[in-house]
Formats: C-alpha cells, structure tokens, sequence
C-alpha cells in the first residue's frame, strides 16, 4: 500500500464552547475529542509515526497531549481556513504519496470510514470524500455531482454560499477525506480567499482538482451518525452519550449485561470478561479490566483497577488502581486506594479504607477501618473500627499482621508494628510493640466498678441544691 499520512485538523478555536480548554481537548466518551479521532485512525492502521495534528489555538496544550504518542504537531498561525491549514502542512508530507484528513472535533468518525476512504482512493480516485444525507438538515458543504457522470463529484459549496437551489441539496460534505498528494498540492496552490470569512477552503480544492480532469468520488457513509460535530456543549453531552452507548453495546455483545446503561459510562480501554453485570450508575474508568463473572454493584466507580474472575462489588464502591483477586467481595462504601492488593475470597465491608496494603486470602475487614501499609495475612479478622497508626506525622511506617490473627473491635495499631501469626489481640487496645505468635495482646486500661456510685451521687447532688 502507498504511503499514508493522516492529517487532523484541530487548529481551530471553538468559540461556542466558552472555555479556555481548546475544544479538542474536550472530552467524549471517556478521551479527548482528538484522541478518539487519533483513535480512529490508529485503529485503521495508520500509524502514529505517520500522523500529524494540525494546532493552532492554545497548540501548546494540543502539543502536550500528543506528546506522549509518536504523532508530529504542525503549527498553524494564523488560522485562515480548512485549506491554509493543508498548506502549512504540505512541506512535512512530502513523503507521503496520499493523505487521510479528519476534523479535530469530529469524533465519531470510525475506523471503518478511514479503512473505506483509503480503499476507494487505492481503488484509482484522486480524492474520495465522506458524505451523509441525514433527514435533518444542516448548515454543512453540500455535494454537487456532475448532470451525466453522477459518481463524480464536481465541487463542494458551503452553505453560506450556496444558492436557494444548491441549498435543497441534501447530501453534505461530512468533511472526512482521502487526497492523492499530487493533485491535492497543485489544488492548494490556486485556492483564493473570496468567500465570507475571507479563508482559504480545503472543500474548494475539489472543484479545482475536477476542472484539472480528477477522478473525484463520494463515499456515503452508512452511518450518518458520524458527522456529528462538536461546536457547544450541548453537542458535546449529546456526543458523550453516543459514544458511551457504543461502548456499552460492544460490551454486550460480548457478553456483559449493563442495566440502564443510560446511566452508566465505560472508558474506551475498559475490558470486561463473560457474564460480568454492570448495575444502573457505575463508572468503569482508564484502563480497569474485569475477569468473568464480576458484578460491579450501583454508583461505584472503578478507575485503572484490575479484578479478576468472579469479584463482587457491592454498590457504592470507589476503588482506584486496585488489584482484587478472584471471589474477593467488597462493599458497600468501600474505598481502595493505589497499591490495594485484595487476596482471593477477601471480604471488605462498609467504610473500610485501604491503601498501599495487601489483605490476605479470606481475610475480613467487614466495618469502619483503615488499613495503610499494611500486609495482613490469610484469614485475619480485622475487627470493626481498626486503624493501622501508618503516619507519625513525617514519615509512614508499615504493619505486618500474620495469618488467621484476630484483631478486636476498635483497635489502634502503632506502626510500624508486627503481629505474629494466629495472635489475638482484645477489643479497644492500643497496640505499640511487637505481639508474639499465638499470644493474646491487650493495651487497654482496666475496668473498675464502683458500686451504688449513682445513687450517692444523686444523693449528694440533692444535698448541694438544698443547701442553695
Ligand atoms: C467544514 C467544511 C464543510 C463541512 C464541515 C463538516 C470547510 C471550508 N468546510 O466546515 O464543508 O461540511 O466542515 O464538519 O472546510 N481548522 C483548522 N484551521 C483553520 C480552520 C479550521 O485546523 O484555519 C480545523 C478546525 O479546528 C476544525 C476543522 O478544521 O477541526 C473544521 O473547521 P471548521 O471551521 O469547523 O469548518 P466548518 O465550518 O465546520
Ligand atoms: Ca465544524
């Protein structure tokens, strides 16, 4: 196959979107406007090596979030239009013998419409451009096709030149495109100003390129769902939503059942094994991946976690970068932090912390604690309302709590501390230094009665008042 480069045009501003973020920088469906057009181009396999982001408007924001991929940035200042935008590109495409252009702020543009532009072009068109003929119209380029060759197209008018007639025109330009270089520089070249905006315009590239004897071609897209643009942020909701529910959709097909899936919203990368269920409110987020048989229980919100086969996730969950092993069961209201390494069949309960610890297998922490630096053996209990003391104010110390020890309710342990293993330790204590295997460990102050306390009190508190 001939030599690629895919263009993406995102110099422009985005007045209507009322923000300092460049709009292509917004985000729908879980990334970037300009990520999920990059997206759609690396998943037709152009490669990032042979990609480069036109940026204009705040470009070294646009700058910043390519720069972790091997796609160039090309610098457009000022902005006069689609087609200037082509011409400040053309001296870093001369080793590229055709060229896919997308719009930065077109994001449901697919993989399939890249593959297909591409095809119809090697297929021996000097251009192929994506149409749409959407029931509603809009103030899009419309196509002209040549009278006696229809598969010709002729030109490309902008609503705001166009004539009454050229406006019944229901067919619009979706502004997604495949250019044999040659033609398109020559094209460039000659393109002038005299529009309304006083810009030069890639569309008006196509009458030129036809007038020179182009064979220029329409790819209708079968969706027309794609030409969906993003100019407020009422289009943008209205976008997010789109493509979530194409996310959601992928999944079920893959079989996962999601339940009001209205409510729910999956990040792009986010994998699911069979049969996992999604209830009504969950996020699953950055690169979480989900084993088989997972139910993620209403409102809780995974990001970059990893559970594997069979996790139970009761609802009200925030877990973040957390690795959850099989059968391992956590909420409602729990929180794991970076670092949580959940054991197969652990048990976590309602408002139990965990950061940086690894809970054992079977291990339980059912209510109310914090676990912090913590390496907790197989089939601890930890009691409701313990707290591991990880932090003296400068710096943080570990606990190391070995296997089928029984922590007590409301114990504070003073790291950094070792219990041995199948230790116990009394409900209430305070637990500053080491605790021997098998030992039982109390830190608490003992307990006095003092009989019929109350009633002298009363009596003598009756006494005091009567006395004035
Ligand atoms: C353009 C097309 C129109 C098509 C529509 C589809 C032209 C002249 N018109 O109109 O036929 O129906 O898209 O959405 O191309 N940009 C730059 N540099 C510039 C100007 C724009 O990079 O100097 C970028 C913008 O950031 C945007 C894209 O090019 O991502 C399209 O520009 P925009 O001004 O939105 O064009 P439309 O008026 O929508
Ligand atoms: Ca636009």
């Amino acid at each position: 196959m001939a030599a690629t480069a895919l263009i993406v045009l995102a110099a422009g501003r985005g007045t209507r979107l009322r923000s300092a973020l460049p709009k292509v920088l917004h985000h729908a469906g879980g990334r970037s406007l300009l990520a999920q057009v990059l997206a759609a181009g690396a998943d037709a396999g152009l490669p990032a090596a042979d990609t480069f982001v036109v940026a204009g408007y705040a470009a070294e924001q646009v700058r910043a979030a390519v720069a972790p991929s091997a796609a160039r940035v090309i610098l457009q200042e000022p902005q006069r239009g689609t087609g200037h935008a082509l011409q400040v590109a053309a001296p870093a495409l001369v080793a590229y013998s055709q060229i896919i252009v997308l719009h930065g702020d077109m994001p449901v543009v697919s993989a399939t419409t890249v593959s297909r532009l591409r095809a119809e072009l090697e297929a021996g068109a000097d251009a192929v451009l994506a149409t749409a003929t959407p029931d509603k119209p809009r103030a899009y380029g419309r196509i002209l096709r040549d009278r006696k060759q229809p598969e010709q197209v002729v030109a490309i008018v902008e609503d705001r030149q166009a004539s009454p007639a050229q406006k019944q025109i229901r067919e619009l330009n979706a502004g997604f495109y495949a250019f044999r270089l040659q033609p398109l520089l020559v094209a460039l070249g000659q393109l002038g100003t005299n529009n309304p905006h006083g810009e030069f315009y890639l569309t008006d590239t196509i009458a030129l390129m036809a007038q020179a004897g182009a064979k220029i071609r329409a790819y209708p897209l079968p969706d027309p769902v794609e030409i969906l643009g993003i100019n407020d942020r009422i289009e943008l909701a209205e976008v997010d939503a789109l493509l979530r529910r194409r996310k959601s959709e992928a999944l079920m097909t893959q079989g996962v059942s999601i339940y009001t899936p209205a409510t729910v919203a999956v990040d792009p990368e986010v994998t699911a094994g069979q049969d996992c269920v999604l209830e009504p409110g969950v996020q699953l987020r950055g690169q979480t991946t989900l084993g088989a048989n997972c139910r993620i229980g209403a409102y809780s919100i995974l990001t970059d976690c990893r559970l594997d086969d069979g996790v139970e996730v009761l609802p009200h969950c925030v877990l973040e970068r957390a690795h959850v092993g099989a059968g391992a069961r956590v909420g409602p209201f729990t929180r794991l932090r970076e670092q949580a390494e959940i054991a197969p069949g652990a048990h976590l309960g309602n408002f139990v912390e965990v950061k940086k610890s690894r809970i054992g297998e079977g291990a339980k922490a059912m209510h109310l604690a914090y676990l912090g630096d913590a390496q907790i053996g197989a089939r601890v209990n930890i009691g409701a309302g313990t707290i591991t003391c990880n932090y003296d104010g400068d710096q943080k110390h570990p606990t190391a709590i070995g296997e089928e020890t029984f922590v007590g309710s409301n114990s504070t342990l003073v790291a950094p501390l070792e219990i041995a293993a199948g230790a116990y330790v009394a409900a209430g204590s305070v637990i500053t230094g080491p605790v021997p295997a098998g030992a039982l460990a109390l830190g608490r102050g003992r307990q006095v009665n003092k009989p019929g306390w109350v009633a002298a009190r009363k009596k003598k508190a009756g006494s005091s008042q009567r006395g004035g």
